[in-house]
């Protein structure tokens, strides 16, 4: 029971293929308190329905384009559970007709959308959450892809937005540091889910990562879960500013 006695927030279950609901099940299980988040009412409907799988989380939306509804989440989780030991940024978003053909072609307004949701949001979050977690030996985990540094066809914005949220957890990690917060990305394989169906090819992506990553095989969400609940235990504590690649060793691969 790695985190027994821990309290932790955990943002981005949309349904049970979500990589954040593989990580909630593995802190859940490791005897954390959970907060969960979700986007809209309409992906609150799938959490609601998953919960009892877990050990009476609280739940509260929250849409993290929106500084208020993240200083309302910050309240709420004062308010109902005192503390944070841990956060999870699970999350990302970019126009699914930003997702595919040449990013030459991206819009300004997509360029923001993506960079406002998948990366500053890990900022103003971490910001928010701060008071919560001060002094506490916390940990602040998000998710990124290998898109970030080398190019994957069709995914475009989004490995730039992947660049900047890597770059924030250096920065952030940096600033947290002297408060006793770590902060730390996971760099996931591909896994089929709701945001990565929107990137075109996606399903041959992960065929090509099992044919070729040392491992042979899929990421799952479990794999990405055992990692996150190392990064968010004092097993990590030494670590911090790192992106942690899970994904079958791929990204040692030249060709
Ligand atoms: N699936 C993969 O192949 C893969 C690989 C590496 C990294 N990742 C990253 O993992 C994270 C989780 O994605 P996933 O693949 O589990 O997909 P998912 O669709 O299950 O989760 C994405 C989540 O982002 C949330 N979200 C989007 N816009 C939001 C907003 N404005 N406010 C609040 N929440 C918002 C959605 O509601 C959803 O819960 C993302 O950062 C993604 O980029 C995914």
């Amino acid at each position: 029971m790695l985190l027994e006695g821990k309290t932790g927030l955990v943002m981005g279950v949309a349904n049970k293929r979500s990589i954040a609901w593989g990580i909630a099940n593995t802190v859940d299980k490791a005897g954390a308190r959970l907060v969960l988040t979700y986007q809209s009412e309409r992906l609150g409907e799938n959490v609601r329905e998953l919960a009892p799988g877990l050990n009476n989380p609280v739940l509260v939306p929250c849409d993290v384009s929106s500084d208020e509804q993240i200083q309302a989440l910050m309240s709420r989780v004062g308010q109902e559970v005192g503390h944070l030991d841990f956060l999870v940024h699970a999350l990302a978003y970019a126009p699914p007709e930003a997702l595919g053909g040449m990013y030459a072609d991206t819009r300004r307004d997509d360029f923001k959308t993506a960079l406002d949701v998948s990366a500053y949001s890990l900022v103003t979050t971490a910001k928010a959450a701060m008071p919560l977690m001060k002094e506490r030996a916390a940990s602040i985990v998000t998710l990124t892809y290998l898109g970030s540094e080398r190019v994957v066809p069709n995914y475009n914005v989004m490995g730039v937005a992947k660049a900047a949220l890597e770059a924030s957890v250096r920065y952030l990690a940096s600033d947290l540091g002297p408060h006793g917060i770590r902060v730390n990305a996971i760099s996931a394989g591909p896994i089929k889910t709701l945001a990565s169906s929107a990137v075109r090819g996606i399903s041959n992506m992960i065929k090509l990562h099992t044919e070729r990553a040392p491992l042979r095989k899929a990421v799952d969400i479990d794999e990405v879960g055992d990692v996150a609940l190392f990064l968010v235990s004092s097993m990590s504590r030494g670590i911090t500013g790192e992106v942690i690649y899970v994904d079958g060793g791929y990204n040692i691969l030249g060709v």
